[in-house]
């Protein structure tokens, strides 16, 4: 059942030659999947070759095998993991009863609406990166963003796939409007806000696999703890691939720390004026991006107080990441102390698991900054890199339009209009950023903004042709 079959028109490790009208589904909505990236996938670059990592099983140890391919040849597959022996729910009213391997009449709409706002975020992550190919930073580089794009792509696939296996009809409605929407569209924008913020430079791209791929991996965690079981299988899988997202943001952004260093020690001063002059990113100015993309991020864990995760997690639709660690799994009678505009406020845990998720976040989202602080610490340098507070800039949920600033402090509407761009990019900021956006292709040269990465991909040299330009 799981070898992963690759002689097939899509392939796929869940028999699909099996089910002709599954099959036959998917084969026409295929070449729809293709015109989309032709259309909204990276922008030239469909001639090149590119190394690139392709899923050979589902096991977590080498899983994967590397070769040159041309983008729109990459074999989007359908891969579900293993599937485990007498699964039981583990979590929520139902819980100890097997999973389900079709989805319940009574929740099949809160599902689809589940698997449909997880899909739309994959292809949509494509098009807001589809133009940074022009000005990427080394080949190494646009390896990564290009494997992080076609693996996008099959994530997408995965869901159309759900769709289509256990929805009928409206499933493959879906699965066409998954297609249609893009991201930053005026008429049929990408459901979620910070998808359709624009990814328009390299920094922004580290912040949004940083901060907004590790969403992603907090959403798939919910998901794999699902009764549903196939969903489930489906997102053990996309964590693997995953990983990768975040390693991208967080090694890329750790090389601009480093950078930086290198200027301002060679400078001997930390004048962000003068460090951008000599063509690199102050801190003061990564804070910024910092700022946004974490706090934009976090509005993709709703609303603090939510009843429809609290119907979520009881009917063992979606449950929290990690469910294993916590010990009480029904939360029936658990309270849980939410942070308001108004003061703490106590709620059932069954109603704040939305800010339960997006606590574990930001704890995961600590590692990297301590990372950094540690090398601006030994380079002698007194500023630390933080997180803003989740009261800051939000769009979503309690706090919304409150004017608090990055350390979570109330101030006046005036104060904080006056100052908001102390905090977050300036039209000026982003210009500049994008300025330092010129394209290097040279096999091992990297921009002056960023320092190389430690070690190149899957054991090549760092000055391997990872991308042959055509
Ligand atoms: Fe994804
Ligand atoms: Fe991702």
């Amino acid at each position: 059942m799981s070898a992963m079959n690759y002689s097939e028109r899509i392939p796929n490790n869940v028999d699909l030659a099996n089910d002709r009208k599954l099959q036959r589904a998917l084969e026409h909505w295929q070449p729809e999947f293709l015109g989309w990236w032709r259309e909204m996938g990276p922008s030239d670059f469909a001639q090149s070759d590119v190394y690139l990592r392709t899923a050979t099983s589902v096991d977590a140890q080498g899983w994967a095998q590397y070769g040159a391919v041309k983008m729109p040849d990459y074999r989007w597959g359908i891969f579900l993991a293993d599937a485990v022996p007498d699964r039981r729910i583990g979590f929520g009213d139902a819980m100890g009863e097997p999973v389900w391997q079709q989805v319940p009449g009574e929740y099949r709409s809160t599902l689809r609406r589940l698997i449909v706002t997880q899909g739309d975020t994959e292809p949509a992550s494509v098009e807001q990166q589809r133009m940074l190919g022009h000005t990427c930073p080394s080949l190494y580089d646009l390896r990564n963003l290009f494997q992080v794009n076609v693996e996008e792509g099959r994530h997408l696939w995965a869901m159309v796939y759900l769709l289509h296996a256990y929805f009928g009809r409206d499933g493959r409605e879906e699965a066409e409007a998954l297609l249609q929407r893009h991201s930053g569209d005026a008429d049929k924008p990408r459901i979620l806000g910070t998808f359709n913020e624009p990814v328009s430079d390299w920094l922004s791209l580290y912040c949004f696999t940083y901060f907004t791929d590790r969403d992603g991996k907090y959403q798939l965690k919910s998901l794999a703890e699902s009764a549903f079981d196939p969903l489930s299988r489906t997102c053990r899988f996309m964590l693997t691939e995953e990983a990768h997202h975040m390693f991208v943001g967080e090694t890329g952004l750790g090389r601009i720390v480093k950078r930086t260093l290198e200027v301002m020690k060679e400078l001997g001063t930390d004048d962000p004026a003068r460090i951008r002059a000599h063509g690199a990113i102050d801190l003061p100015l990564l804070q910024k991006y910092l700022n946004f993309w974490c706090s934009s991020s976090l509005d993709l864990f709703g609303s603090e107080i939510s009843s429809n995760s609290a119907a979520n997690f009881a009917s063992g639709l979606k449950g929290r990441p990690d469910e294993g660690q916590y010990t009480d799994h029904v939360l029936r009678e658990a309270i849980t102390s939410v942070d308001t505009p108004e003061g703490a406020q106590q709620v059932p845990s069954l109603n704040a698991l939305n800010e339960v998720m997006r606590e574990s976040y930001l704890k995961d989202c600590e590692t990297g900054l301590k990372r950094w602080n540690r090398t601006i610490e030994r380079a002698g340098y007194d500023l630390r890199l933080t997180l803003p507070s989740p009261r800051f800039r939000r769009s979503i949920g309690l706090w919304v339009n409150q004017p608090v600033d990055p350390r979570g402090a109330m101030l006046s509407r005036e104060e904080y209009d006056r100052r908001l761009h102390e905090w977050i990019p300036s039209a000026e900021d982003r210009a500049f950023v994008r300025s330092l956006m010129q394209r290097v292709v040279e096999p091992g040269r990297m921009a002056a903004w960023i320092a190389p990465p430690d070690r190149g991909i899957n054991n090549l040299p760092l000055d391997y042709q990872y991308v042959t330009l055509q």
